[in-house]
């Protein structure tokens, strides 16, 4: 995911208006106009320095440090929780994907299992008590690993590459599951969105070449 500015919103890959889909449609407009916003926001902070928008966001965030101080705190922020949603999203899919091969070669690399491996995922984010996020993460030496991230902090400086995440903000499941959240982890895990898992199993090549 090496995208620059002008920062664009991702193409979904399932119908926000679908009455059907395990998060309601007011949860996802409401959740996905705040990130809207948030992409919004990181673009018109950019719009004055033509010299930073070739960075994508991982640049952004990992030389956070070379930004104009005028606007480095802003810029880390949204960039932050931009790459977060992007991810987020993206993840998101119908309950009848097929995992790919070498998906689940890589998970079953990982974990005992992969109903061991939903089963960490779910007791990860149950355990996580903040706000911000829990992503599946590989590492340089191909490992799979789960990381709770807080707030708009990202997986960047942690040299993890994030193959799909979840939101645990309540903005993201209150309407629908505010009184329970773990349900909405298990839906969650059984609505991944893993083409664009094998997809990113693929792009990491790149990020630790
Ligand atoms: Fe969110």
């Amino acid at each position: 995911m090496y995208i620059s500015y002008h920062y664009p919103f991702p193409i979904l890959s399932f119908s926000i208006n679908d009455e059907a889909y395990f998060l309601s449609k007011e949860n996802l407009k409401i959740h996905y106009n705040l990130y809207k916003n948030d992409v919004e926001k990181l673009n018109s902070l950019l719009a004055g320095y033509p010299s930073f928008k070739t960075w994508n966001l991982e640049e952004l965030i990992f030389y956070a440090n070379k930004l104009p101080k005028k606007i480095r705190n802003e810029v880390v922020k949204y960039s932050g929780s931009v790459f977060n949603h992007q991810i987020f999203f993206n993840s998101l899919g119908s309950s009848n994907t097929t995992i790919p091969n070498q998906v689940m070669t890589a998970i079953l690399g990982s974990f005992s299992s992969f109903s061991s491996f939903c089963l960490e995922f779910t007791k990860a984010c149950e355990n996580f008590d903040d706000f911000g996020f829990v992503f599946l993460c590989i590492d340089s030496s191909k490992r799979l690993v789960i990381v709770p991230v807080h707030l708009n902090d990202t997986t960047i400086p942690l040299n993890l590459y994030p193959l799909f995440g979840i939101d645990l903000y309540e903005h993201s499941y209150y309407l629908d599951f505010i009184f329970n959240p773990r349900e909405y982890y298990n839906l969650f895990i059984n609505h991944i969105n893993w083409n664009y898992v094998l997809d990113e199993l693929n792009e990491c090549q790149k990020f630790f070449k």
